[in-house]
């Protein structure tokens, strides 16, 4: 079947064509420097964008697939979680083509599609797999038991981990999105230099909560202004990436161990981060757990991810009704 993945959720648009679960295109349009002067997402101005985006990049899709909007079987769009004005916008024009050009229509959860990322890449894992999903808006740990059934097993009680990363950024002064910022100045940071507070929780919790290690870096940085000693942005930020990263590890096998899971798997913007991937691979080896990560570009928000669990909700509910709207807040239990 040929599919066609549309995604809007917040600020990158984009498009892809698959076959079946091959992708033959997906092509992405970034606003992150529309945005960046801002220090982060304006909706109003990434709807705007999005609007101007979305029909070129799906052209632009279909002509890297080599394929016509005639030869499409199917059209999925991502339908929340997100920012509405931005979702509304590719939920609409995917609900437009799909009732001109008589093609099935299905709505994703884009969180559906980052958990099921993971099979886009070559290493593909067997159910069940526990995935956290660490993103931009969201934190969150599922069980995966098949292709449309996903369990929450835990989320952010605050900040998403990647909210704080870019919250972490803007406070240091680097540029938005900050989590490739705040990983790269890392790298020559020595991440023992200050102990930033790790959120356990209650016990056996798999909730997490951000909004600790953010005031933390930010009472460091106000101290170090007031005693007049210059912050030293790369300890800072290895430290606060060693923080986060060893409450998502440590909490993503809890969660594999309390639910006798011997497989994880990440995804979401965040999982990019190479620190927090190489703390997974050592700690799943130890714990003998396996261990999948998606190549870092399947990592972030495209719309191959969209097609893929797109054709698994297709071929599991069939289509979905253009009277449905676009939600704010994922829906999978
Ligand atoms: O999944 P995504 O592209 O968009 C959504 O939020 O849905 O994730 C974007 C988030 C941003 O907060 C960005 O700063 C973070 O992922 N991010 C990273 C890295 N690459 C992207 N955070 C830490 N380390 C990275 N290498």
């Amino acid at each position: 079947m040929l599919i066609l993945g549309i995604e809007s959720s917040c600020d990158d648009t984009a498009a892809a064509v698959l076959e079946d679960n091959v992708i033959l295109s997906n092509v992405l349009t970034s606003q992150d420097q529309i945005h960046t002067k801002f220090g982060g997402v304006v909706p109003e101005l990434a709807s705007r964008k999005h609007l101007q985006a979305i029909h070129p990049m799906v052209v632009a899709a279909l002509s890297e697939a080599g394929k016509q909007l005639a030869d499409i079987q199917l059209i999925a769009a991502t339908r929340g979680p997100g920012l509405i004005g931005s979702l509304l916008v590719g939920y609409s024009y995917s609900k437009a083509l799909s009732y001109v050009s008589k093609i099935p229509f299905v709505g994703v959860d884009h969180m559906a599609g980052h958990i099921l990322s993971i099979f886009l890449s070559r290493n593909k894992p067997s159910f069940p797999y526990i995935a956290l999903i660490v993103s931009g808006g969201t934190s969150a740990i599922y069980l995966a038991t098949s292709y449309n059934d996903f369990q929450l097993l835990g989320r952010t009680r605050d900040d998403a981990a990647g909210e704080a990363f870019d919250k972490i950024a803007k406070l240091l002064g680097l540029p938005y999105p900050g989590g490739p910022q705040v990983a790269r100045m890392a790298a020559n940071g020595d991440p023992q230099t200050i102990h930033f507070p790790r959120a356990w929780l209650d016990a056996n919790s798999l909730d997490f909560s951000f909004s600790g290690v953010k005031t933390a870096v930010l009472n460091h940085v106000n101290r170090c202004r007031q005693q007049e000693i210059p912050p030293n942005i790369e300890d800072i930020c290895a430290s606060f990436q060693e923080a986060v990263a060893e409450v998502l590890v440590e909490k993503t096998i809890s969660a594999a161990r309390q639910n006798h899971i011997n497989t994880i798997v990440v995804g979401g913007g965040v999982s990019a981060n190479l620190r927090l991937r190489d703390l997974f691979a050592a700690r799943c080896a130890t714990e003998d757990l396996l261990f999948y990560a998606p190549e870092p570009i399947y990592c972030t928000d495209n719309a191959a991810m969209i097609a893929l669990s797109g054709y698994h909700t297709y071929n599991h509910s069939g289509p979905i009704s253009l009277d449905e709207d676009v939600y704010s807040r994922s829906q999978l239990g």
